[in-house]
């Protein structure tokens, strides 16, 4: 039994909503979503014009600043992250220390949360220019992180940054150069890869953003709350089910491809199995991201000569579910990590490396929604709760109990 008393404090009633399905933490000026229509705007762009028009770090310019850089604001943006990309040789010492087999998105929380003690200077409040630089910092240095998950995990020795390439060919060419190799950067490669970033960039108050914002709340700097926030992504239920997504269908085509099998061990409420890339606690029609990702998904196979069996299983899946009256009822759609991994795939990066791409995509979305966060003044996130446990006890010596 609830104790209703403990729902009603000096100031009112406390409201349950258990996972926020109906509250608003925010208002928010940057992305607009509308999970009926299916309609995702950053800044009142659309994602479909955004993701076939324009660049990264254009679209991390619009979420940041508010509006489209005009080329002077682009060439100094992008001026200012490529003098960034290096990373403090010291952070290499943290890095050394994580064993081969780490995941590159425990690494990368850490070494997030770690910049903070390069850059003390970021707990200064006070410094609008130092806080625009840690900006830069993080967006120049998250890349070049990342790779460094990668060759390790390679037993290769990292590559570093080559300013002369754009941002995603620039991370392209720390991923996969050898020194023993000339490296070319294939374009339809890093414009995949810019696609996929544009797609992932912000998606308004989800998990791992309202962990960014909550964190920034309590006055934390950018980097542990961007830290945190690279946590919260990493759940299987957020953006940890890319991983998933492949390891599933890998499942699915080893088991001799009996996509119905899974379709109702998913449905099977005590098989604890659920379909990964399916659902979406705001998209009640159609994920816009999967509608654009699922035909890149097919462009950039057959531009790089590349056959997945996995991608007919996926789509067999898809077409499956969406027939099947448990998913239709449910509005159960693929959401923007169903086919997201199948391209990674193709452009050689590993599955333990897919929420890692995902959280280069997110960050400008992190910094845009936590420096809202800070300009609106907004008191400490502390949610209210309904004591459910036992009423006051007395206490009863060790040696009585
Ligand atoms: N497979 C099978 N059943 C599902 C699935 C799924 N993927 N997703 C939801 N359901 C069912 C639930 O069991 C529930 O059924 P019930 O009404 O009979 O109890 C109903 O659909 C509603 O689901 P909830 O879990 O209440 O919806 P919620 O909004 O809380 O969860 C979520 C959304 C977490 C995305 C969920 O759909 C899920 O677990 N999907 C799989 C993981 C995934 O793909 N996550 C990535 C999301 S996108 C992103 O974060 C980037």
């Amino acid at each position: 039994a609830i104790d209703i008393s403990s729902l009603r404090g000096k100031t009112g009633y406390v409201t349950i909503d258990e996972g926020f399905k109906n509250t608003g933490s925010t208002k928010s000026a940057i992305t607009f979503l509308d999970g009926e229509e299916g309609i995702l705007r950053y800044r009142g762009y659309s994602i479909e014009e955004l993701a076939d028009k324009a660049d990264f770090l254009e679209v991390a310019y619009l979420l940041i600043h508010g509006d489209l850089p005009t080329e002077a604001q682009y060439t100094e943006f992008v001026g200012k992250i490529t003098k960034h990309t290096m990373v403090n040789e010291d952070m290499r010492k943290i890095f050394d220390g994580f064993p081969v087999n780490a995941h590159p998105m425990g690494i990368m929380s850490a070494l997030v949360s770690a910049m903070s003690g390069f850059y003390p200077d970021s707990f200064d409040e006070k410094s609008p220019e130092n806080l625009q630089l840690h900006i830069i910092r993080l967006l120049a240095k998250f890349p070049t992180l990342a790779t460094w998950c990668y060759k390790k995990s390679q037993g290769h020795p990292i590559n570093y940054p080559k300013n002369d390439l754009d941002y995603c060919s620039n991370f392209l060419q720390m991923m996969f150069a050898l020194p023993v190799e000339d490296y070319k950067v294939d374009p339809v490669v890093s414009r995949a890869l810019n696609k996929l970033l544009i797609l992932h960039a912000d998606h308004e108050q989800n998990c791992s953003t309202s962990t960014v914002r909550l964190v920034g709340s309590s006055k934390a700097n950018i980097f542990s709350s961007v830290s945190a926030g690279i946590s919260a992504l990493w759940g299987p239920l957020h953006g940890g089910a890319n991983q998933e997504v492949i390891e599933m269908l890998e499942a699915i085509r080893n088991d001799g491809g009996n996509v119905q099998k899974y379709i109702d061990m998913a449905k099977d409420k005590n098989s604890g199995f659920r379909l990964f890339g399916f659902g979406h606690r705001v998209y009640k029609n159609f994920d816009p991201r999967a509608k654009i990702i699922k035909k890149a998904a097919d462009d950039v196979l057959e531009k790089l000569g590349v056959s997945d069996p996995v991608l007919a299983i996926a789509k067999g899946l898809e077409e499956a579910a969406l027939k099947d009256e448990y998913f239709v009822s449910r509005k159960l759609y693929p959401n923007v990590d169903f086919y997201s991994g199948i391209i990674y795939r193709a452009l050689g990066i590993p599955t333990n490396m897919f929420t890692v791409m995902f959280a280069i995509g997110r960050l400008p979305g992190w910094i845009a929604q936590w420096l809202e966060l800070r300009d609106q003044n907004q008191a400490i996130g502390r949610p209210r709760q309904i004591y459910t446990g036992e009423t006051h006890r007395p206490f009863v010596e060790k040696n009585k109990r």
